[in-house]
Formats: C-alpha cells, structure tokens, sequence
C-alpha cells in the first residue's frame, strides 16, 4: 500500500504574511486527520522560514519549488540542496513544466538536479508531462518516457519512498482543464511499467502524483485510479479551505 501525497505548490505567490495566514489556517483545518498521509507545502523561497516556523511539531512537511546542482559556490540566485535542507526542507520539486517551458530546463539540467538532491539527502518530486500538441499527435507515452528514463535510468535509490514522480500534463496545469482520470490512469500506469522496467519489483513502491487543475470536485474520481498516489495542487492550493478539503478527501 502506497502513502498519498498531497503537495501545495505556491508557485510565485504569497509574500510572507500572506504565507503565514495560508499556513496557519491549512495547520489548523488539518490538526484533527488520523490518516498517515504526505501533505506538504511549497512555498517561495522568500516564505520557506515563515512556514518552516508555523508547521513545526505538525504533520505538515516543507519542500522547496526547485534546486541547483552544486552544493556551493559562484552561481549567483542559485539555491544548492544542502542550502534547503539548512533552511528546513524535506523535499523539492524539480523540472516542473513552468521551468522547462518558460525557462528552458532540460532533461539533462533535471537529471542534475535530481542527483545532487537525493546525494545530498533532499527528497524529490520530479515532474514529467506532455504539451496539448504532443498529446494531439499522440506522441504522450514516448514523451514521458523520455523524460521519466532520462530522470531515473542508472539512479542509485536505495529507498523508494524518498522519490516521487508527477504527471502533469502541461496542458492541464493552471487551465481548469483537468485530465480525465481514465487518461491519467493510462499514464501513470505506462509510467509505472517504465520505472518497473528499469529498477525492478521495488518500484512498485514509488509514488506517482498527478498535478493539473486538481480541485476538491475531480480529487475523489482520481484517487481512486490504481496507479494514482496523490496531487500535486497549485491553484486550489492558494486556499487553505479547498487544500485541507483535499487533504481530507485523500484520507477517506
Ligand atoms: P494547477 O497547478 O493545480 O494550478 O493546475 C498544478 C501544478 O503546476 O503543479
């Protein structure tokens, strides 16, 4: 049985007092779940102090929203992972669909990241997904493929759990347009068979989150697919009542 993960990426949004309200109310809306889940939040790096301060002693867990590969030196603006794990996280996004597409993040730039992290001791969501015309001209699978072989082939993960993959179907994210659960389903069992392919039988463990206008009303109808473990959420995200309703929805 695979633990869900409920992950709020705050994106570019939410200055620290605004972060402080958001994480207050999603602490208190979700003090009372039983169930063992993941819930994390993402804030900006501008906010990471501002939360990790809120949800200690919680079951809340911080993750930042990307990472550098290198642990220190001359780069200037960048974050390493040793740098995040200084500042509280647990867990980092990389290659989100915003940063490959707007800031041309490569399979390969991804990859570093994701080794540097895990070397480091930071957990990792790596984000895979298709445009809307890689998906029209059926081209889904061998792109994800692409990107899920170039993340993962070779990688030394000695526990799975310390590794997510998200499908997020660029054409889904922020459009209100969410795959069908059926369409997630298909991929995130390909992806399953991919990562089963290149690790073995262990894999079976590793969490595969779906990310893409998840809201309270299409988060039951996803969850119930075999092969989804959980979401990654940014708009409904921004709303400590929608987020601690998913949260919960995830529990029942
Ligand atoms: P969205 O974003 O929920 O606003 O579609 C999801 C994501 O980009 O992770």
């Amino acid at each position: 049985m695979r633990k869900y993960m409920i992950a709020g990426n705050w994106k570019m949004n939410m200055l620290r007092h605004e972060a402080s309200e958001l994480t207050r109310n999603i602490i208190s809306g979700v003090a009372d779940i039983k169930h063992d889940l993941d819930i994390l939040l993402a804030p900006p790096y501008t906010s990471l102090d501002v939360v990790r301060g809120l949800i200690e002693g919680t079951k809340i867990k911080l993750s930042a929203q990307d990472v550098f590969w290198e642990d220190r030196g001359a780069y200037t603006g960048e974050i390493s992972p040793t740098m995040l794990l200084d500042a509280g996280c647990e867990w980092t996004i990389i290659g989100h669909s915003e940063r490959r597409g707007i800031l041309d993040e490569t399979d390969s730039i991804v990859r570093k990241k994701i080794d540097a992290s895990l070397n480091d001791g930071l957990n990792v969501i790596a984000c895979v997904g298709e445009t809307l015309e890689q998906r029209e001209n059926g081209e889904t699978i061998d792109i994800v493929k692409t990107q899920v072989e170039s993340a993962i082939a070779g990688l030394d993960i000695d526990d799975t759990s310390r590794f997510v993959i998200a499908y997020e179907p660029v054409w889904a994210i922020g459009t209100g347009k969410n795959a069908t659960p059926e369409q997630s389903e298909d991929v995130h069992a390909a992806i399953r068979e991919i990562t089963g392919n290149i690790f073995g039988q262990d894999f079976e463990q590793l969490r595969i989150i779906y990310g893409g206008s998840v809201k309270v009303d299409n988060i039951k109808e996803l969850l119930e697919m075999e092969n989804i473990d959980g979401a990654l959420i940014g708009g409904a995200g921004l709303n400590a009542d929608s987020f601690v309703k998913i949260v919960k929805m995830a529990g029942e």
